[in-house]
């Protein structure tokens, strides 16, 4: 591993071991209050599939994957949930037990990177500000291409990703290298997914200015990004 991704690696490792120690899932005063509102909107999408199939990249402590779960689990559904740390895992799965849904949770503690999609193998997948930490541009474009051929017809990929991040020192106001191991224009990211995606029906595409403070080491950081949100169902 060169030294940028692997200093951005233990940054990333150190602030979510804190936040997800820290936040419980669903309260109230946590960002991890609910499933993101794109998600929540998709859910009755597949209420009329016999069967459901999804892959969640870069997981959490699965505040999205668990409401598919909930919703779906009286049905076949199956979801894969990805996450590079070992306690989003350990916690995903406590909290799966704890809504009653752990049949239908895999979790794998693994780099998405590191993760192969088989072709035609899912129904909707979901990755929340989780692809711009694959390890490099070249293995990002790659990985939206397995996911474009991993999703079975009909099915819907929900893609929020960071794009142009700044970030700086709350304290100082001095810029700092953001942490982030893609870290693409805004007008580059949506073009690589329109072009990756190209003849899907492209349910939202939009752009959202962030900016919140977020833990680094021995700092606040005050982050800056645009959020690229797409959602595309592939042909039936
Ligand atoms: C900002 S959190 C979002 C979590 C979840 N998607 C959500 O919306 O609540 C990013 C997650 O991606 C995970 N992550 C970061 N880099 C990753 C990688 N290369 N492979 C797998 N997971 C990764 C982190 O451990 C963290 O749980």
């Amino acid at each position: 591993m060169n030294s940028r991704l692997e200093q951005i690696r233990e940054s990333e490792r150190k602030s979510h071991i804190e936040m997800y120690s820290n936040e419980e899932l669903y309260h109230s005063e946590s960002w991890l209050k609910k499933p993101i509102k794109t998600v929540r909107d998709l859910i009755p999408m597949f209420s009329s599939f016999p069967s459901l199939k999804v892959l969640d990249l870069g997981c959490g402590v699965g505040r999205n994957c668990l409401a598919v779960a909930n919703e779906y689990k009286n049905v076949d559904c199956s979801i894969d949930c990805v996450d590079i740390l070992e306690i989003a895992i350990e916690k995903l799965l406590f909290y799966a037990e704890e809504y009653g849904v752990s049949e239908c949770i895999n979790g794998i503690v693994k780099p998405i990177e590191g993760f192969a999609i088989s072709k035609d193998s899912y129904d909707f997948v979901i990755a929340v500000s989780a692809l711009e930490h694959i390890d490099s541009v070249s293995s990002f474009v790659e990985k939206l291409n397995e996911i474009k051929d991993g999703v079975r017809n009909g099915g819907v990929v929900c893609l929020v990703i960071n794009s142009e991040v700044s970030e700086y020192n709350k304290s100082t106001g001095e810029g700092i290298p953001a942490q982030f191991e893609v870290n693409l224009p805004t007008d580059e990211m949506q073009n690589t997914l329109s072009q990756i995606f190209n003849g899907w029906n492209v349910l939202k595409s939009t752009v959202q200015s962030q900016q919140y403070d977020i833990p680094r080491e021995n700092i606040i950081s005050d982050l800056r990004t645009n959020v690229v949100t797409f959602v595309a169902q592939k042909e039936i």
